[in-house]
């Protein structure tokens, strides 16, 4: 039931996902809204120190997931080979597109090198600082690759929505319900 098997996706791999899913939407229009707050707007600080916290978080989780996903067998993907290789191919680009977002809002975030609070919790250092350019750089990247990952997901989830509608493949239900990982094949 935890783990995946070739016939379905496990309760963590499912949770993983969701939450993932959820919370990439929600940094991103916080991301948005924030970056137009006028300076005396009670939330200029606030808002931004939120949006570190939670992608510090969302750094660990994935960096979780990823380390689940490679030690975990993997459902068989549905539809023809192309299809196949394009999910694959589009799986492969969702992970690094999400990474190449978090890791440049980090630089953004520790340029000037001081480390981020995470909800005043713990720490995280700046590692990597003083780069020439470095917040107004990562901050370009951190934008145009948050797009590229709100796209890259709006087909992904279309096309989980057409397996699910068009072909009837079970993709879409076995990614909410566990239960499919305990199918004999
Ligand atoms: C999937 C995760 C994330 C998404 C989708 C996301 C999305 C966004 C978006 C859309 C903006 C507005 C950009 C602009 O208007 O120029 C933004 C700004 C920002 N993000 Fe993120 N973000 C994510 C993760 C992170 C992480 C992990 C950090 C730091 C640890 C971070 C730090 C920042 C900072 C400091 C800004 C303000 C940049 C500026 O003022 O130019 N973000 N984010
Ligand atoms: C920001 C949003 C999202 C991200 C970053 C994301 C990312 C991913 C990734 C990386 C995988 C591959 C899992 C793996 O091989 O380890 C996956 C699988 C999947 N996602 Fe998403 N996803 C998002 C939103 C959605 C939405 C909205 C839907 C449905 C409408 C959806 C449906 C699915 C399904 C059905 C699978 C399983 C595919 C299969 O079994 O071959 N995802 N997702």
């Amino acid at each position: 039931m935890w783990r995946n098997t070739r016939s379905g996706w496990g309760v963590i791999s499912i949770l993983f996902h969701w939450l993932s899913a959820v919370t990439i939407i929600g940094l991103f229009v916080l991301g948005w809204w924030m970056t137009g707050l006028g300076y005396y707007d009670p939330w200029y600080n606030q808002a931004p120190w939120i949006h570190r916290s939670i992608g510090v978080l969302l750094l660990f989780a994935t960096v979780a997931r990823i380390v689940w996903r490679l030690i975990q067998p993997t459902p068989e993907a549905e539809g023809s080979r192309l299809e196949r290789l394009a999910a694959h191919v589009g799986h492969i680009g969702l992970y690094v597109v999400l990474l190449l977002v978090i890791v440049s809002g980090y630089l953004i975030s520790t340029a000037n090198g001081r480390g981020i609070s995470v909800f005043g919790w713990f720490d995280v250092p700046a590692v990597l600082h003083g780069l020439p350019n470095q917040a107004s750089l990562a901050g370009d990247i951190h934008w145009y690759s948050a797009i590229v990952l709100m796209l890259l997901a709006a087909g992904h989830a279309l096309a989980a929505i057409k397996h699910h509608w068009h072909n009837r493949h079970a993709t879409l239900v076995r990614m909410v319900n566990p239960a499919y990982s305990q199918k004999q094949d």
